[in-house]
């Protein structure tokens, strides 16, 4: 297995570089990062990574400085979000920047991770960096669920409600777990101060899993479209199959951020409200339940596997529990892609009979997504329970079994033959005299 052979950095005697990395090697690790190997074919499903990272940071900062005028609190909470929008100075550009940040950031998350699994990134040796990313992606939604809490309005309270209450579904220690979460006997003062207390802590532990996330990449190195590794037998072999990060990422991946920031500008200041509730606008009323508690768009796959449990299962486990069960179930079934997964092939784009299963797993995401945003009647609960049985059977039966059944379409030995058949350039390389590869006229 082993690193990727990278240059090892020498600062020039004499420099600022030198002395500060005599006795800190953060210049050493900044040029390891700048220069790291990157394979020279990745196509724009490998931006999101890069973007993420960008709306980390956005959502920190607009966080804290919105942080600096909310006011927590039964009754402050909604009148300080108010005051924000009306009174503070681009308080309203700061709310709608984190707000509708939140949702980008899923949107970037959901790519990440179907990229994950189509390129098949889960698998050796990557698991520990995709067992990483799949707690990132739990810690983001327990985040994102808290802040949703702290405007204080109708959707806010009672989704906390909802959603806090399935704790008390679990055998025994259910009910005092959902008093220990609410702080109290109701969703309340309380429980308010903690979703805020929890909502300011968590980011900074998606930062540090994303240096984790980030280190585990620079040691196995990316995959790439054909799932043919890096050759790493010397750093002239690396050379051939791969580029430095910058500038030929860096740029790349400014240019996609580019895109992706126009894309979000646009709901910024055309549709800000588009992505979430109207009912949030009302101040919290624990007396007047709303006709029909929905979650953030991003939730909702996830909501309605939750729904889609309306029976007891396997006659001892009830419907709540179970539904309960099914919702966790269907995100920590992630997790365990790399070993659910027998194929020896790691590149969907080579598995003929693999990638159809796949784009039903797609088309499965966005119907669950519809079934969640639906009342739960007609044939929405039948919808969500064909579309949990589904994405359950998808990593316990096809994954297993279409891997090993499957006869794999040709691959390329090297990210270099895939890189010069794809842009045309004849290889001369074998050619005595060692002539360098030309692109072809
Ligand atoms: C805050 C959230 C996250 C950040 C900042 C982040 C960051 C990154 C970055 C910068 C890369 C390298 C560039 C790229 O391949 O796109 C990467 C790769 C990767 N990420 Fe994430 N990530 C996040 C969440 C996730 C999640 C939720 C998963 C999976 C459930 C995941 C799985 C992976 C895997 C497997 C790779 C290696 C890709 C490959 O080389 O094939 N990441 N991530």
């Amino acid at each position: 297995m082993g690193t990727i052979p990278q240059e090892h950095y020498e600062p020039k005697e004499g420099t600022t570089s030198k002395w500060i990395n005599d006795r800190l090697p953060i210049m050493g690790m900044m040029d390891h990062l700048a220069k790291f190997p990157t394979p020279k074919n990745l196509n724009y499903a490998y931006i999101f990574g890069g973007i993420l990272v960008l709306f980390l940071v956005i959502q920190i900062i607009t966080g804290i400085t919105l942080a600096m005028h909310y006011q927590v609190g039964e009754d402050s909470a909604f009148r300080s979000v108010e005051h924000i929008m009306r009174d503070v100075n681009y308080g309203w550009f700061l709310r709608y920047a984190h707000a509708n940040g939140a949702s980008f950031f899923f949107i970037a998350v959901y790519a990440h991770i179907f990229r994950g699994l189509y390129y098949g990134s889960y698998k050796a040796p990557r698991e520990i960096l995709w067992i990483i990313g799949v707690l990132i992606y739990v810690v983001m939604m327990a985040t994102a669920f808290m802040g949703y809490v702290l405007p204080w309005g109708q959707m806010s309270f009672w989704g906390a409600k909802v959603i806090t209450s399935l704790f008390g579904a679990i055998p025994l220690v259910g009910e005092s777990l959902k008093v220990w979460l609410w702080g109290g006997p109701f969703v309340g003062e309380a429980t308010l101060n903690r979703m805020f207390s929890l909502h300011y802590l968590l980011p900074f532990v998606i930062a540090g899993l994303t240096v984790l996330h980030i280190w585990a990449l620079h040691h196995v190195g990316n995959t790439n479209p054909t799932g043919v590794e890096v050759r790493k037998t010397d750093i002239e072999t690396v050379k051939k199959d791969t580029v430095p990060f910058a500038p030929f990422y860096v740029t790349k991946d400014l240019f996609a951020i580019l895109l992706f920031l126009i894309a979000f500008a646009f709901f910024l200041y055309f549709a800000p409200n588009y992505l979430g509730h109207p009912d949030n606008y009302i101040e919290a009323n624990p007396l007047a339940t709303p006709a029909h508690i929905v979650p953030e768009w991003y939730f909702l796959p996830f909501y309605a596997i939750l729904r889609a449990i309306t029976f007891d299962l396997f006659w001892i486990i009830p419907a709540k529990l179970g539904g309960v069960l099914a919702m966790f179930g269907a995100i920590a079934i992630l997790a365990f892609a790399p070993w659910l997964d027998t194929s020896n092939v790691r590149s969907t784009s080579y598995r003929p009979i693999y990638r159809w299963w796949f784009a039903v797993l797609v088309i499965d995401f966005f119907v669950l997504m519809w079934a969640g945003a639906m009342p739960a009647e007609g044939i929405v609960p039948m919808v969500s329970l064909l579309g949990t049985i589904y994405w359950f059977a998808h990593f316990l039966i096809i994954m297993p079994v279409v891997g090993l059944i499957e006869k794999p379409l040709p691959r390329p030995d090297s990210i270099e033959q895939a890189f010069k058949q794809k842009h045309d350039i004849i290889d001369e390389s074998n050619t005595a005299g060692g002539v360098a590869a030309q692109p072809a006229e």
